[in-house]
């Protein structure tokens, strides 16, 4: 089924793909864009969240599948794209959200395990996503990509070098793709959320103690915090712009005044 983005507009009854849709933000958005009357696919590794996402879907009155995926995995990655091609027979816009936080550290003290598992769910995951959906959007005539980057791909905060690098490659990538793909509709954007309070950071605080803490808030200027909720508001808004917005990141940083 070919469908051609004549403006660029991503509009309800197109299918979504939201990866890191279990918890958090990718759920937030899952369920905002259900109850407008998306059709959706909600990957994620955590399978029972995920399953318990689309079951929320579902009750809104949205078609959701979810697709149990590794998105470091090519395979996994490859799968949950042909699930989607099956259950919709396209992909308009695809919400490349899922994430991780590794333990707060200084660079020279992260073990090289710590650093790669970052990296192969926050980078190459990502690229492994763009990878295999860009294809889908160039078939079905264009498409729409959100990259959930952070504010962590401008600043880094303190003790945080690893995760900031991630994003500040994930921002690469969107710019990326708003430059190389603007002729062939397909449209990048990042959303970049600050201060979000949802379990990503349990991870990180392991280690958390007094000296970290103070570099960490010496480090943030002051900041409003944001649910969710109200960040899915912009992956939402990111998704329907993506011709007005493609290769440049929505900062929802509460304030803080990043380049
Ligand atoms: N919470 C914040 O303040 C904040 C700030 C900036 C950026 N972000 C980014 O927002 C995104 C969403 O995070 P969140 O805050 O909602 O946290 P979260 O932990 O609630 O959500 C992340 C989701 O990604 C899933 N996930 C992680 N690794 C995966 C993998 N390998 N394969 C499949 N699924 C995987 C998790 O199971 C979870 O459902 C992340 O990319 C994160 O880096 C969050």
């Amino acid at each position: 089924m070919k469908r051609h983005h004549m403006k660029g507009e991503i509009n309800v009854n197109q299918a979504v793909v939201i990866t890191g849709a279990a918890t958090g933000l990718g759920r937030a958005t899952a369920l905002k864009l259900a109850g407008e009357g998306y059709r959706l696919v909600l990957v994620d590794f955590n399978e029972e969240a995920g399953k318990q996402t689309a079951e929320d879907a579902k009750a809104l009155g949205a078609e959701a599948i979810f697709v149990r995926a590794d998105v470091s995995n090519e395979e996994d990655v490859k799968k949950y794209v042909e699930e989607a091609k099956s259950a919709f027979g396209t992909i308009d816009a695809f919400l490349n959200n899922a994430g991780i936080m590794v333990p707060f550290r200084l660079l020279h003290e992260y073990d090289v395990e710590e650093y790669d598992r970052i990296m192969n769910i926050n980078v190459k995951g990502a690229f492994l996503g763009i990878k295999y959906v860009i294809p889908v959007m160039l078939e079905n005539g264009g498409g729409t990509i959100v990259n959930t980057v952070s504010s962590n791909s401008f600043k880094p905060t303190a003790y945080n070098g690893v995760y900031a690098a991630t994003k500040h490659a994930l921002a690469g990538l969107t710019k990326s793709i708003g430059q190389d793909y603007q002729d062939k509709g397909i449209y990048a954007v990042g959303v970049a959320p600050n201060n979000m309070k949802t379990t990503i950071s349990k991870n990180a605080s392991v280690t958390m103690n007094q000296e970290i803490g103070a570099a960490i808030h010496a480090t943030t200027p002051p900041n409003i915090a944001a649910t969710a909720e109200e960040v899915a508001e912009a992956m939402a808004f990111a998704m329907k712009n993506g011709k007005l917005l493609t290769g440049s990141i929505i900062n929802c940083a509460g304030g803080q005044i990043l380049q």
